[in-house]
């Protein structure tokens, strides 16, 4: 069996890699205070408390737990009035979280070629735009954020909403705003592989008010909660039940208090392994708009060939217990289940996202997750040069 011993010197992991007593103080609180659910009257509010810790960190009027990022996504399209047919036009190199959210809201998902500066190709955009949509989910990778102000600018005047899932760019930010706050509605997810993590957890932030009412009342089985919940009011809708609790909370509450400190500790091993491979030219890397933005838990580079790829990995491991990883095996629509079920081929035909296919193909990630020593970082640093070195990536 695996071990925190053997495993590789760089799991995909992060947040829960510095779990110390303080969230188990956290947990124990709540488990003495009887009070798990969200809505009871506790002296430990972990969830109020962790959703002002977001709303205070980004910058953003509210904030409301969810018991996932695909429960968040599925929210975020019901607060916002998605019906069904409507045309969601969707990044295609997202988790298939993503595209199932627009599914199951009975919408249709329009993949776009995405854009390492924008989010989603601009042309692809306008293109799509001109067909007629009702929404934009742009997805932020791997704890990097993309300047949407262009597409945000853009839908804006057409009325159009911008959803970001930001379930990988949880407190990743660009020019000083955080992924989640561009738009009308964004979605972080705390599943183990995210930056802070409660195994499975999410949240939804917006500015605008009655997205957040609607959400909440969506994530309440619909309900208008005083004390009590009532499907009396106006503004009741049939929801589901996607309420986080507060044990959960209070895990996240004590992961928010090491943000900073996990931040530091990644860019700080990534500048570190970046400074010793420098010499190397290793012309790939993929740098964001605003490094200094960047959550810092992670190198991107690129393979020169696909066909290498599964070398490369087992090569890296074998040799020095450090891994590489393939974010997503293809695109979302490439999967079984959407070839039979989802997409017309009209929408498959007319944007295949070739472009997006040839970037990914070869796209690489070593994870930087917080517990590095310096010899771990040296260890990464000549893993990286071996594969430049026998010209795996360029
Ligand atoms: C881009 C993206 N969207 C959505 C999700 C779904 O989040 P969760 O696993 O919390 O439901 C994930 C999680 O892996 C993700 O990476």
């Amino acid at each position: 069996m695996e071990t925190y011993q053997n495993r590789v010197i760089n799991p995909n992991e992060y947040g829960s890699l510095l779990f110390d007593n303080k969230e188990e103080i956290a947990v124990k609180n709540v488990i003495k205070s009887r009070k798990i659910f969200r809505y009871s009257k506790t002296e430990y509010p972990y969830t109020m408390q962790f959703e002002k810790q977001i709303t205070d960190k980004m910058n953003i009027k509210y904030c409301l737990g969810v018991i996932n990022g695909t429960a968040g996504l599925i929210t975020a399209l019901n607060a916002i009035n998605i019906k069904p047919k409507d045309r969601i036009l969707v990044s295609s190199y997202t988790y298939i979280a993503t595209a199932l959210a627009v599914k199951l809201v009975g919408a249709i998902p329009i993949p776009m070629n995405i854009d390492f500066n924008n989010g989603i190709d601009l042309d692809d955009l306008d293109k799509e735009i001109d067909k007629g949509c009702k929404a934009v989910i742009v997805t932020h990778l791997q704890g990097r954020c993309f300047d949407l102000s262009k597409i945000r600018d853009k839908l804006r005047k057409k009325g159009i909403f911008l959803i970001e899932d930001a379930c990988q760019g949880f407190s990743a930010k660009c020019n000083e705003v955080y992924a989640g706050t561009y738009g009308d509605i964004g979605i972080y997810s705390f599943q183990q592989f995210k930056q802070i993590s409660s195994g499975e957890g999410g949240a939804i932030v917006t500015n605008n008010k009655e997205i957040y009412e609607r959400a909440r009342n969506y994530t309440d089985m619909g309900a208008v909660r005083d004390r009590f919940p009532n499907w009396d009011s106006n503004t009741c809708l049939f929801g589901q039940n996607y309420r986080i609790n507060n044990i959960t909370s209070a895990i996240l509450y004590e992961q928010m208090k090491k943000l900073d400190y996990m931040h530091k500790k990644q860019k700080n091993s990534r500048k570190n392994i970046l400074k010793k491979i420098e010499i190397y030219k290793i012309s790939s890397i993929l740098y964001s708009k605003d490094s200094n933005g960047d959550t810092g838990m992670n190198i991107i580079f690129f393979a020169n060939d696909e066909k290498k790829i599964k070398d490369i990995i087992e090569n890296t491991k074998n040799k020095y217990n450090v891994e590489v990883r393939k974010m997503w095996n293809g695109l979302y629509f490439d999967n079984k289940l959407f070839k039979d079920n989802k997409l017309t081929d009209k929408d498959l035909k007319e944007n295949s996202c070739e472009k997006t296919k040839n970037i990914v193909s070869k796209m690489l990630v070593i994870s930087i997750p917080p517990i590095l020593s310096e010899n771990e970082e040296n260890t990464i640093a000549n893993a990286i040069v071996d594969l430049k070195v026998n010209n795996y990536i360029y």
